[in-house]
Formats: C-alpha cells, sequence, structure tokens
C-alpha cells in the first residue's frame, strides 16, 4: 500500500519539523498536521515565516517550500484523520500531577482522546503510529480503544518513535542515525510497517530503518534517552569529584572520549539537562519498572534524576556561597534561558531551577536569551508556585539587550550555550558590572583564561 494522505494530530516540536520533513521529501503525499490549540495553528500559517511557533535552524526554508504545496496545518482534526490513510499521534505526553503514578508516571489522557476521536471519525480501515513516546504496551491500550469504539473498520497500531534532538531537529530529520518502527507481527501487521518503511526510504537509506515488534520499539525510545542523560549525569558526577580535586572535567571527558568503546559525545558537563523528554521519560522508566517489581532497576535509573537536581540546586549554592554568602538584593544576570542553544523551548531548563533557588535567596535575577521572550520566563517560574505571581514579577527582570542586562550585577551565570556568548565585549562587559565581578559558565563555554585576564572572578564547571 503507497499512503497518499497523512494526518498528525499535535503540531509541536515534533509533529511539526518531523511532518515537515516528511512533506518536502515526499511531494506527492498530502500532509495535514492538526492541533486543538488555536493560536499554534496560526503561527504554523502565519504569512511571515518567521513567525512559525517553533524556532529550530532550517526549519523555515523547509516550511516555506512545502506549506501549501502538501503540507497543511489545521484546526479541523476529525476532517484530517477521515481523509488520512495513515495518522501519526504526536501529542504531548508530560509526566502526571496528579492521581496514580503521580510525578512519575507518563499521563496519556491525550494519547486517550486521539484515539476516541480516531476511532469516532475513522470510517475507512487506518494505520495508527504512535509518534510520541509512550510507556512500552500502551500499543495495547490504543488498539483496544480503537477497536472497542470504532466503527468496525480495521486499525494497524505502528511505534515510530522519534529522535530528533531540538536545536538540530531539521538535520536530525533530514539525515537520522536510524529509524524505528515496531509493528504487529501478522500479515496486516508487515503491511503497515511497509508503507511506513516507504514513506521513508524516500529520504532515508534502508539499512538505516529498522523494523521491530511494536514493544521493542516503544521501549527502545525510553531506554535510548536513559543512556542519554545517564551519560549527562555522569560526567555530571565527576564534574563534583574534579573541582575538589583539582582534576579537569574536559580533560578527563577528553581522556574517556577517545576510548571507543565510551565515545566522545554527550560528555560535556553542564548546569543539569534540561528539555521535555529525559526527565519525564526516565520518571516514566522508573514507574514502569516499579510497576513490575523491579525496584533495584527503577532505583538505578531514577539515581540519574537525582544527580541531575543535586548538579542544578549546587549551581545556585556556589553562587550564594561565592558571593560572601548571601545573594540578597543582588542582581545576578542570567545568559540564557532556553535548555540548550538553539531552540526556543524553556521546557524543563536548569535555568528555571536555579533562578528559583536564588530567588529564594533574595536575589534579583535579570535574564537575556536571544530566543525566549519575558512572559514564557515569567510564566516558566510561575508555574513551580513557589511563591506569588507578582513576588516572580519584583524578583526577574527581562531585557533584550546583553550590554544592558549585565550593567550593574554583581554576578553572570551562563545557563545556556548560545554561541554568541562567547563573542561578546567582555572587557566592556567587565567595566560596568559591580567588583569583584563574578562568572559562573554553567556551560564551560567561555575562555576563563581570558576572562581571568580581564579581572573577573571566573568559576566553570568541574574544574
Ligand atoms: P508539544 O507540547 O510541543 O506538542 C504537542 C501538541 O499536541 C500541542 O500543541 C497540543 O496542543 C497538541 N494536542 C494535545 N492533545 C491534542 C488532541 N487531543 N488533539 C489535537 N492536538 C492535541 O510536545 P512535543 O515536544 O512535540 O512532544 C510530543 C511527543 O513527542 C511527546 O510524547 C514527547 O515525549 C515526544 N518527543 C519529544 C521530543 C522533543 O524533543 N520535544 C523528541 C522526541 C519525542
Ligand atoms: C533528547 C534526545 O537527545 C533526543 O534523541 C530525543 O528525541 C529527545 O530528547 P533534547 O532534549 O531535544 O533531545 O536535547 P539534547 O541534545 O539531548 O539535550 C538534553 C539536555 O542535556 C540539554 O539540556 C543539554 O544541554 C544537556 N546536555 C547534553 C548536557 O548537559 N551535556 C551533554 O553532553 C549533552
Amino acid at each position: 500500500m503507497k499512503v497518499k494522505n497523512i494526518c498528525c494530530i499535535g503540531a509541536g516540536y515534533v509533529g511539526g519539523p518531523t511532518m515537515a520533513v516528511i512533506a518536502y521529501k515526499c511531494p506527492d503525499i498530502k500532509v495535514t498536521v492538526v492541533d486543538v490549540n488555536e493560536a499554534r495553528i496560526k503561527a504554523w500559517n502565519d504569512e511571515d515565516i518567521s513567525n512559525i511557533p517553533i524556532y529550530e535552524p532550517g526549519l523555515e526554508d523547509l516550511v516555506a517550500e512545502a506549506r501549501g504545496r502538501n503540507l497543511f496545518f489545521s484546526t479541523d482534526v476529525e476532517k484530517a484523520i477521515d481523509e488520512a490513510e495513515m495518522i501519526f499521534i504526536s501529542v504531548n505526553t508530560p509526566t502526571k500531577t496528579y492521581g496514580l503514578g503521580k510525578g512519575k508516571a507518563a499521563d496519556l489522557k491525550y494519547i486517550e482522546l486521539c484515539a476516541r476521536q480516531i476511532a469516532s471519525v475513522a470510517k475507512t480501515d487506518k494505520i495508527v503510529v504512535e509518534k510520541s513516546t509512550l510507556p512500552v504496551r500502551t500499543a495495547e491500550a490504543i488498539k483496544s480503544i480503537l477497536d472497542n469504539t470504532g466503527n468496525g473498520v480495521k486499525f494497524e497500531i505502528l511505534s515510530n518513535p522519534e529522535f530528533l534532538a531540538e536545536g538540530t531537529a531539521v538535520q536530525d530529520l533530514l539525515n537520522p542515525d536510524r529509524v524505528l518502527i515496531g509493528g504487529g507481527t501478522d500479515e496486516d501487521g508487515f503491511a503497515a510497517i511497509n508503507a511506513l518503511v516507504e514513506v521513508y526510504a524516500n529520504w532515508v537509506d534502508r539499512e538505516k530503518i529498522l523494523t521491530t515488534n511494536v514493544w521493542s520499539s516503544e521501549l527502545s525510545k525510553l531506554t535510548a534517552n536513559a543512556f542519554l542523560a545517564q551519560r549527562v549525569s555522569s560526567i555530571n558526577a565527576m564534574s563534583e569529584l574534579c573541582e575538589k580535586t583539582g582534576a579537569d572535567v574536559s580533560e578527563v571527558a577528553r581522556a574517556i572520549g577517545m576510548d571507543s568503546r565510551i565515545g566522545s559525545k554527550f560528555l560535556k558537563a553542564s548546569v543539569g539537562f534540561g528539555g521535555s523528554c529525559f526527565q519525564k521519560d526516565i520518571l516514566n522508566l522508573v514507574y514502569i519498572a516499579k510497576s513490575y517489581g523491579l525496584h533495584e532497576v527503577a532505583d538505578y535509573w531514577e539515581q540519574v534524576v537525582i544527580m541531575n537536581d543535586h548538579q542544578k540546586r549546587r549551581f545556585a549554592v556556589n553562587i550564594v556561597k561565592t558571593l560572601y554568602n548571601t545573594v540578597s538584593g543582588k542582581k545576578i544576570t542570567f545568559l540564557g534561558w532556553a535548555f540548550k542553544k538553539d531552540t526556543n523551548d524553556t521546557r524543563e531548563s536548569a535555568a528555571i531551577y536555579v533562578a528559583d533557588d536564588l530567588l529564594n535567596e533574595q536575589a534579583n535575577i535579570a535574564v537575556y536569551d536571544p530566543k525566549v521572550s519575558d512572559q514564557k520566563i515569567l510564566s516558566d517560574l510561575n508555574y513551580l508556585e513557589t511563591r506569588s505571581e507578582a513576588e516572580n514579577r519584583e524578583g526577574i527582570e527581562v531585557n533584550q539587550d546583553p550590554y544592558e542586562v549585565c550593567k550593574d550585577a554583581h554576578a553572570i551565570a551562563v545557563l545556556t550555550e548560545w554561541d554568541e556568548f562567547k563573542g561578546y565585549d567582555w572587557q566592556k562587559i567587565y567595566d560596568n558590572m559591580k567588583k569583584p565581578a563574578f562568572v559562573f559558565d554553567g556551560r564551560n563555554i567561555l575562555d576563563g583564561e581570558e576572562l581571568r585576564r580581564i579581572g573577573f572572578v571566573y568559576k566553570g564547571i568541574g574544574r
């Protein structure tokens, strides 16, 4: 079967870029991305391409080429489901904030809503693709809902987890290390798998398209994120030991990374990992392991998150201690708020937690991020519910000018590794700061020696 019409439910960080690439690479397939969030869809359809809701290098060009040709963004979910042969579910699956599994399990309410909507609308057979990251065995639940509430049409469920990283989404999608497709092991299952293989084969080498059973595919996604996050927590754990012993974590990372069994990627010590995936997916893994009675497995993986929380907290504590044990009334400038460079996404960004700790110490925080709006920064803090919205507004100031934001600060903290920070006139920044002028480089991106020469007290991570 050759797919001609695709629908994707969820126009977020995954649905948007993924479908833009499919549409760009497969001009014969009509791709409709739908969302209940009207503002988001409006932004995707904005005539001014720079207003699309997600910032990713290269994304604007793809959308500009495919939008209106074979790529469409709409709020008419039912029409898109009705017309499509293949439906991707790419909605959010956040950590549950209530009830059973609160704080760990994935909240599958949006997934279930999608399944019920697909079942009620579908009048022809459909292939339903899990693109969202889901707990292993979710396909079983989706299948049960579809078969029990549908109109007697046939549904095949595939798992096709997404491995893109934000900030490099377009490159990752155009040139993936692999594409993973899990499906049923009977004839209909194989036919559905093949239909999706044929879509990807338009631009991905067939050797890179892996097919597995559904459960392996679902679990591989959680496993990949757990392994990646584990590397960051491992190097961050070493960074603390480096600070005590005179070792330099960058040198240690380089030395171990040259061992081909270890590899050099994902060994950058930092203020802690953020993003919408790592913590959520590990906690979900922990919950799943516990629900099978595998307590040692659960504890092993939970430690990755515990270590990450420690790394964020100790960054804030270090600022307070270094500034003579008080930051009360002092201006501390944050360079960066996004959870990594080249994205406007701030979900679970370390900056939020470091700011929260410093506000508890009565610091005045000033923030500059090249892609994050002031409303977003404030709403990230309000979401924590540590203090009133008025108090957050009082304690935090956002400035669009990197030099203004550093003026009169006692300390600068680098929270995101935006390239532009490296090229600033640090002498000019130093001249306008309170003395002694401190820099806490949570990403180890600045030239510490040069900053010390200017007069800064410079502190990196793990050195
Ligand atoms: P997101 O919050 O950016 O987007 C999800 C969208 O789904 C939202 O716009 C929301 O309005 C919409 N939505 C929710 N329920 C809906 C419904 N019933 N009908 C229509 N629209 C609905 O989330 P995201 O970052 O794109 O993540 C989506 C999934 O992909 C998650 O499961 C996530 O774990 C996974 N994932 C994310 C990344 C990443 O880097 N962000 C990478 C790989 C996998
Ligand atoms: C991650 C996975 O990499 C991706 O495959 C998956 O699909 C979604 O989750 P993402 O969260 O977008 O992607 O970005 P990633 O590059 O993995 O970075 C996650 C966090 O770890 C960021 O805060 C980043 O700054 C931090 N990190 C990463 C480090 O602190 N050190 C490193 O060496 C690598």
